[in-house]
């Protein structure tokens, strides 16, 4: 089975085709592009929607041309086109559904409508083969929330932010250390010559009983802390790029391995840990987590960097299981800008 990929919910336009044997075994991502729209939105210090919209429309067709050339392949060889349908910002994600349900309808192929959460929550069984069920923790520049993936659109969640998500607190960090956007990969770079005992920062939720996460706590500290650092010391943003990462890393893995104990007590499982998402291509983070994954007796499962941040290649995957699963969405369906994993079914075919 092979599907064609396209995810437009941010600021990278991406197509991808990814294969698989009918069992879903032999995996293969056949193309995987992407084209960041970094520079456009650079000078406005985050994603403008219009501009990302704008630049999605003006990408897009050609991209998929050339995904096809990059594998290979023919339209006659697809089986079906999966395009993210939501959540994110609306106008982007428009412009991805349309160009869509457009080729389905143009080639006679089956759409389906991805949700690109489900696309990061279900990358570790593109990249690893990885049965259900295991603890999944999302962390993007949009959500951070710890979910139990049972099965294909069965996700339970544990936990969630109750402000901002962590890949929000590091873009906000890395703009208050002077250190440009994107934020995440900023502030890792600049981490790797700092002290993270440095900075006493706090390390909000850390030891609470329930599963949630708050970041915005650490946010105000790290802003009155930046706010005393003369803006020429360098080694002083280090430092706190360095003691900011220290405690974001904690706090999500002492929160993953509360939901671990009861992941095992509901499933009889001890895991595996999952971790996806923007922030996932972090390093401390992976081997905080690592490190409570193997306290707990189980394993971290992360998806290579590039498979973290946002790509067409899971929105491929995820809708590669929902048409093996019999699922075909109508020309109809709604992109959404507000779309919860909670509230995903796996819809069968009539
Ligand atoms: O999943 P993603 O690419 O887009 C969303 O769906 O939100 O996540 C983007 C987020 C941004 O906040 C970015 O700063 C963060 O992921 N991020 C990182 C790293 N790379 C990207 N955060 C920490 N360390 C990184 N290396
Ligand atoms: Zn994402």
């Amino acid at each position: 089975m092979l599907v064609l990929g396209i995810e437009t919910s941010c600021d990278e336009t991406a197509v991808a085709l990814v294969d698989s044997a009918a069992d879903g075994g032999q995996r293969r991502i056949r193309a995987n592009l992407v084209l960041s729209q970094l520079a456009e939105h650079a000078p406005y210090g985050g994603v403008v929607p219009e501009i990302a919209a704008r630049s999605h429309l003006a990408a897009l067709p050609d991209l998929v041309r050339q995904a096809l050339a990059t594998a290979g392949v023919t339209w006659e060889e697809i089986d079906g086109i999966a395009a993210t349908a939501g959540p994110g910002l609306i106008g982007g994600v428009f412009v991805g559904v349309v160009l869509a349900k457009a080729l389905a309808a143009a080639r006679g192929l089956p759409f389906i409508g991805v949700n690109h959460l489900e696309g990061h929550a279900l990358t570790v069984r593109l990249t690893d083969g990885l049965p259900y069920p295991y603890l999944l923790l999302l962390v993007s520049g949009g959500h951070c929330q710890l979910v139990a993936v049972e099965g294909l659109g069965r996700y339970r969640p544990y936990g969630a932010t109750l402000d901002d998500a962590a890949g929000e607190a590091f873009d906000k960090t890395a703009k208050l250390l002077g250190l440009g956007y994107p934020g995440g990969p900023a502030v890792e770079q600049a981490a790797r010559d700092g002290d993270p005992a440095r900075f006493a920062l706090p390390r909000p939720m850390l030891g609470r009983p329930e599963l949630d996460f708050s970041f915005a706590g650490l946010k105000t500290a790290v802003r009155q802390a930046a706010e005393r650092l003369p803006r020429e010391d360098r080694q002083a943003r280090a430092d706190l790029a360095a003691s900011f990462q220290a405690a974001v890393a904690a706090v999500l893995a002492d929160r993953a391995g509360r939901a671990l104990v009861r992941f095992r007590a509901e499933t009889g499982q001890a895991g595996p840990l999952v971790v996806a998402g923007g922030v996932a291509a972090n390093a401390t983070l992976r081997a905080a987590l690592a490190a409570t994954a193997a306290r707990a007796g189980t394993r971290l499962v992360a998806p290579p960097p590039a498979l973290c941040t946002d790509n067409a290649a899971m929105i491929a995957w995820a809708g590669l299981e929902r048409l093996a699963a019999g699922q075909r969405d109508p020309l109809d369906l709604p992109a959404r800008p507000r779309w919860p994993l909670a509230e995903m079914t796996l819809e069968q075919a009539a």
